[in-house]
């Protein structure tokens, strides 16, 4: 082969690499990979300044400080929770407050003393409810607690103290992706084959319960009413077995929790077995 051959293949495969390149480039504007990882950037930043975009981090502001225009009723809305006997007393129906299961009003990550986390709830409702062919709103899921869990009355939606609670909860959900996948939301059942044991249950109040819930369950200076005519009724989300087993092996005794999930399931099979009101749904 001649030099100038030599140097004419060169160039041939120098310009098809070109070509070759910039016929790629072009392409990849338009074909999507199927491997190809979408970088989402903010409306003010770069990819750069904000690489957690779509991560959903736990960092709920606190109701004091909420903006001035929406403060009291930010306010309001944490004090029925922490207080609902006080701030909201023409709606309940027995001894609990939200806070006796949604701990700290809610502003928790859920989890072991967390009870039931409530940061990020205006962000997963209004909720389609297959089935019954309507989409539940915040507003009545927040009723719903109030005629079950609190025994109680529903708020009418424009009340004072309605239209608080929902102000403090679309607050402590700043900033959380609408229908994200919020880890720290919603029980997560036990996982286990054990077939709960109510006597078992027993000996499981008597030993790590009733000091504080009291003998008969009805509560003390300490603890809110776990059954009887001051808890929730048998329409509450607590009255389902599984949903206290799961709380009370996170939760319970109270800061120090320790139950097996064998004795979690026994004593929740228990306490649901106790005397309680029961919900009379209204058509
Ligand atoms: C006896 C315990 C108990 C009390 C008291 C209680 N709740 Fe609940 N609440 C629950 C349970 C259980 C759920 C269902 C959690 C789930 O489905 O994972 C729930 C769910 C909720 C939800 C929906 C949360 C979600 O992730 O979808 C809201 C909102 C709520 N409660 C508000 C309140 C308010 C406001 C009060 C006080 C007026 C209150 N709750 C009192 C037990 C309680
Ligand atoms: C050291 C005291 C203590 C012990 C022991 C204790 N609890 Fe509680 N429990 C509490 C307190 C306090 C609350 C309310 C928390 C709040 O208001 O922030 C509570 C709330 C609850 C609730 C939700 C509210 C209600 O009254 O229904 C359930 C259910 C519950 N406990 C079950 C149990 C079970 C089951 C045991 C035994 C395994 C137990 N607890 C042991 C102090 C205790």
């Amino acid at each position: 082969m001649g030099k100038n051959k030599v140097v004419f293949a060169l160039v041939i495969i120098v310009v098809f690499a070109i070509v070759g390149a910039g016929i790629s480039l072009i392409c990849s504007k338009f074909i999507k990979f199927g491997d190809v990882k979408i970088v989402e950037t903010s409306a003010q930043g770069s990819a750069a300044a904000k690489p957690m975009v779509g991560t959903i981090v736990f960092d709920p502001p606190l109701p004091q400080d909420a903006p001035a225009d929406i403060k009291d009723a930010a306010m309001l809305g944490y004090n029925i929770l922490m207080d609902t006997q006080k701030y909201a007393p023409g709606y309940v129906g027995n001894k609990l407050n939200c806070q006796s299961c949604h701990f700290k009003g809610g502003i928790t990550q859920g989890g072991k003393n967390g009870g039931l986390s409530l940061v990020g709830v205006a962000a997963t409702y209004p909720r389609y409810r297959k089935g019954l062919n309507y989409a539940e709103d915040l507003v009545t899921r927040t009723n719903d607690c109030f005629e079950k869990s609190m025994n109680g009355k529903l708020l009418p939606p424009d009340s004072k103290e309605m239209t608080a609670i929902v102000t403090y909860f679309q607050w402590i959900s700043k900033g959380l992706p609408i229908y994200g996948n919020i880890t720290w939301l919603g029980i997560k059942h036990i996982q286990s084959n054990h077939k709960p044991d109510p006597q078992n249950g027993i000996q499981i109040f008597t030993q790590k319960c009733a000091i504080c819930h009291g003998d008969n369950g009805a509560g003390t200076d300490i603890a809110p009413p776990l059954w009887g005519n001051n808890s929730f009724n048998d329409g509450a989300g607590m009255a389902n077995p599984e949903n206290l087993a799961a709380f009370a092996h996170l939760n319970m005794p109270f800061k120090n929790p320790d139950l097996t999930v064998e004795e979690a399931l026994d004593v929740a099979a228990f306490v649901t077995g106790q005397p309680r009101l029961h919900f009379a749904q209204k058509k």
